[in-house]
Formats: C-alpha cells, sequence, structure tokens
C-alpha cells in the first residue's frame, strides 16, 4: 500500500466544540452557544436567550482555548503532519457586523498556528464550521441575506492577509450541503436562518421544531456558494499559493433494492445531496440537473440566472476537494423499508452493514467507492478525506486505560480503504480524522459520544476537571502515521 510521500495525516476539529471560553477575550454569541444538548433520541434545544445556571455545553466544550498547548503536543506525540481546525467568526468579529476585527480573538489563532508550526504540523483552517455570529443571524437571518456575504468576506480576507505567510490551507464551508441534507442543522448551522417567530419565542423550543422554509434555506445555500466562490477569489489575490478548498457531507447512497425505481430515486438523492455542492464548487456552474431536480420540490430558481453570480462562480472554483466520511445508507421508495434512527441523515439500513449506537452505519468500501466516484467525477482535482470516525461510550479502567478497539478496528478499515483507493489511482492529498480529542457532538451535544485518540475528563451532567488522556487508540493512530498507513495492525 503506497501513500504517497507527503500525505498529510492528522486530526480535525471545530471550534465550537473544543474552545469553550464562549465569551472571553470579546468573544461575541455564535449559532451553537445558544443551544442545549440531547441525545441519540432527543433532539438539541434552541434557546433564544442565554439562561444563567443552565448548561450549554459549547460554553466550556472542553477547554482547549486555555489547553491548546497541551492538546497540540499530543497531537505532535502522535506525529500529525497535519491539524484542522476552525476560526469561530464570532472571536474575529463578534457581531458580525463590526467595522474592526477584535484583536484578542485574533491573538488567539496566532498563538495557535504559531504552536502547531512549532510542532512541525501544517495548519488546514475551516472559515466557517457551524460558527455564525447570532448577531447576524438575529439581524440579516444569516445567508439569507446577502449582505452577509459581504460580511463573510471582510472575515475571510481579514484571516488571509493575517495568516498569508503561515497558513496554505483553507476550507470555505464545513458540510456546506448539510444545508439540503438535514432541515435543522441545515438551516440554523448551516445557513444561519431563524424566522422571528422563533427568535421571539418565549421559551426554548427543539431544534427540529424551528420554522423551515425551504425556498429561503436554497437560496441562502446560494448565497453561501457565491460567498465560497468570492473567497477563493480574494484568497488568490492575496497568495496564489493558497490552496482554498470545499467541504462536502459525502453519505454515500445505494439502492436497497435492484428495483430500477429504488436506483432511479438513488441517482436523484445522490444528485442533490452529494453532488450538486461539489459540482457548483468544483466545476463552476450549477450541474445540469439542479433546475428540474430544485423545481420539482417546488423552489423558485430565479436566483440561478444571475449573471454576475454565475461570473463569480466561475472564476471562484476550489483548488481541492474535502469531504467527510462516516457512513452509507440506503434508498428506497418503499415507504415501509426499515429506516436508520438518525433524524438528521435518516436513509434506510442496509443489511450487509453494523452500526454505531447512534445508528450511524459502517461501511469501510463505501469510502473507497466514494473515493473512486469523486476521482472520476473531478479527475484534475485533488481530495482529501478531513473527517472520518467512530463515535463510541467508552469505559475508564480502574488503572485510568482506555481500551478502544472499536474504534481500532473502525479506523484500520477506513485507513486500509483509503490505501486501496490510492492504490486504484486516486489523488489523495491527505486524511484528517474527527475528533482526535473527544469533545462535543455537533448533532447531539453530547460529550458522551465520543471520538477521540485522547480522552477528556468532562460529561453530559457538566462534571469532569477537563484533564486529558491516553487511549489504546492513541498509540495505535502514532504507529499508522510513522509507517506512513503500511502498519495498520
Ligand atoms: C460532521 C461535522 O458532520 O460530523 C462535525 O462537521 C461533527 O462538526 C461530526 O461533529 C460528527 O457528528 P456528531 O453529530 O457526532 O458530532
Amino acid at each position: 500500500m503506497a501513500f504517497p510521500k507527503n500525505f498529510l495525516w492528522g486530526g480535525a476539529t471545530a471550534a465550537n466544540q473544543c474552545e469553550g471560553a464562549y465569551l472571553e477575550d470579546g468573544k461575541g454569541l455564535s449559532v451553537p452557544d445558544m443551544l442545549l444538548g440531547g441525545d441519540v433520541n432527543t433532539p438539541r434545544t434552541f434557546c433564544p436567550t442565554i439562561t444563567e445556571g443552565v448548561f450549554y455545553p459549547s460554553h466550556d466544550a472542553i477547554d482547549m482555548y486555555h489547553r491548546y498547548k497541551e492538546d497540540v503536543a499530543l497531537f505532535a506525540e502522535m506525529g500529525f503532519t497535519c491539524y484542522r481546525f476552525s476560526i469561530n467568526w464570532s472571536r474575529i468579529f463578534p457581531n458580525g457586523d463590526d467595522a474592526q476585527p477584535n484583536e484578542a480573538g485574533l491573538k488567539f489563532y496566532d498563538n495557535l498556528i504559531d504552536e502547531c508550526k512549532k510542532h512541525g504540523i501544517e495548519p488546514l483552517i475551516t472559515l466557517c464550521h457551524y460558527e455564525i455570529p447570532f448577531e447576524i443571524v438575529k439581524k440579516y437571518h444569516g445567508f439569507y441575506n446577502r449582505k452577509t456575504i459581504d460580511l463573510f468576506i471582510k472575515y475571510v480576507t481579514t484571516c488571509f492577509n493575517r495568516w498569508k505567510d503561515k497558513v496554505k490551507y483553507w476550507l470555505t464551508f464545513n458540510e456546506i450541503n448539510m444545508t439540503i441534507m438535514a432541515k435543522s442543522i441545515g438551516n440554523l448551522y448551516g445557513v444561519g436562518i431563524i424566522q422571528d417567530e422563533d427568535l421571539n419565542r418565549d421559551a426554548p423550543c427543539k431544534f427540529n421544531e424551528l420554522k423551515d422554509v425551504l425556498q429561503e434555506r436554497i437560496q441562502a445555500l446560494h448565497n453561501e456558494f457565491v460567498a465560497s466562490a468570492r473567497a477563493v477569489i480574494e484568497g488568490h489575490k492575496i497568495n496564489p499559493d493558497f490552496m482554498i478548498g470545499n467541504m462536502i457531507c459525502h453519505v454515500t447512497k445505494y439502492p436497497l433494492t435492484p428495483n430500477p425505481k429504488d436506483m432511479l430515486e438513488t441517482q436523484r438523492i445522490d444528485h442533490l445531496f452529494n453532488d450538486l455542492c461539489g459540482d457548483v464548487q468544483v466545476r463552476g456552474a450549477y450541474p445540469y440537473f439542479a433546475k428540474k431536480l430544485y423545481q420539482d420540490m417546488g423552489i423558485d430558481t430565479a436566483f440561478m440566472d444571475n449573471e454576475e453570480d454565475k461570473k463569480i462562480l466561475r472564476e471562484g472554483t476550489v483548488d481541492f476537494y474535502t469531504f467527510s466520511y462516516y457512513m452509507s445508507n440506503c434508498v428506497t421508495v418503499d415507504e415501509n423499508a426499515v429506516a436508520i434512527n438518525d433524524s438528521m441523515i435518516g436513509g434506510a439500513k442496509n443489511p450487509y452493514l453494523k452500526a454505531s449506537d447512534w445508528g450511524w452505519q459502517i461501511d469501510p468500501d463505501g469510502l473507497r467507492w466514494t473515493l473512486n466516484k469523486l476521482a472520476s467525477r473531478y479527475p484534475d482535482t485533488p481530495l482529501m478525506v478531513v473527517e472520518n470516525g467512530f463515535g463510541a461510550f467508552d469505559k475508564v479502567e480502574d488503572d485510568g486505560a482506555i481500551h478502544d478497539d472499536y474504534r481500532i478496528s473502525y479506523f484500520r478499515e477506513h485507513i486500509r480503504a483509503l490505501g486501496e483507493a490510492v492504490n486504484d489511482g486516486v489523488n489523495l492529498i491527505g486524511y484528517t480524522t474527527w475528533g482526535p480529542i473527544d469533545l462535543v457532538s455537533a448533532g447531539t451535544g453530547q460529550y458522551a459520544k465520543r471520538y477521540g485518540f485522547i480522552y477528556v475528563n468532562r460529561h453530559d451532567d457538566g462534571t469532569g476537571d477537563f484533564s486529558r488522556s491516553r487511549k489504546d487508540s492513541f498509540f495505535w493512530y502514532k504507529k499508522v502515521i510513522a509507517s506512513n498507513g503500511e502498519d495498520l495492525d
């Protein structure tokens, strides 16, 4: 198995899921700061205002804001050559539309980037990982308002200029297609739309009960495409050597049966959920199927005909395609098929696959298949897997050890699949696992859904001293990186 010599190995996190310090050094509120935790059967709760004494997981998260030196040192000990993290927009522009950036917020990321560089770790920065400043959501309804595009460009050019000589790899929006795939996450996390009636509620409400207007969500997604393309254009003016990528949540789709109707429906869902966003961002235009697909869903597609936007999309194509891969699921027209118990992603159960305790189906071969699909769809574009991981309950033994062989086995099979795809000829430049350190789950807000090679002593009831310890998988991943993916035993 031959991974390329300079293959990037590492892990990925998001600011809101690990930093904590939610109001420190001038930071403003951001969307996840307004959410309570849930679990696999209970959606998260949205609170229009913060209530004292209530436990909001992002407010302390895993306290990385104060512990980043220890954490980066642990990443370095595993041999990371790349660390993907996000910048929390509301640290830089606390209200989203401030005239000047917040110097203390910038300074935190100066330090984090320098710490990575000190250890020979290449930073890969996500500019917007479900972290729109809450003030933008309140004042402008997020990306539904085109003014937010300008606010985003001001924010990203501030980042590009600040770190133009230190950071080469950037991603614009995390999982941009989540806006189409998952109503609640797409609406609030993704494009930051919340209707006035929900903002003015007296009491908190379940995340999935927030009002959703599909037309607005899809138009806001279009505005994100324009924002992303403009970011690529501006970024390349600031440093032509920047590698600026997109990021897609690729949930791979299989027809549940050989019924041709299932095949057709699978193609439709694949086009809508997986292909549309990638095509716009890599090829610079909506794909041939987009208009009809949207119109069949009752969407007025007039926004697709804006000539100025078309030009921006054409000029702002990404330098590399990145995606998250956790699972696959099945598609069928049979309404009685057994559904996956995951309200966000949905789909039908695959009888050949096992699933995590959160219902996410484990499918390493699907990763190889997906990499090959993407390589043939975008033959001139390097690919990178920037999230892949296994959320699980971990048990701490009396001696403090954590024997997470289930996690090792998940990664072993997925890294094997990566190697097979590379051998197939796929141009894969790197791999960052999701959650190299335990953090707050985006979907459920839980700590108990643990992804890390590094355990964090913090729990869903708000107890725990945030101390870090190495799981068995820590030593295993270290070996994998040291052997450039050869030694998976
Ligand atoms: C991706 C997101 O969807 O999956 C991450 O980019 C998220 O932010 C990860 O944490 C895992 O999902 P979850 O819901 O288990 O945290």
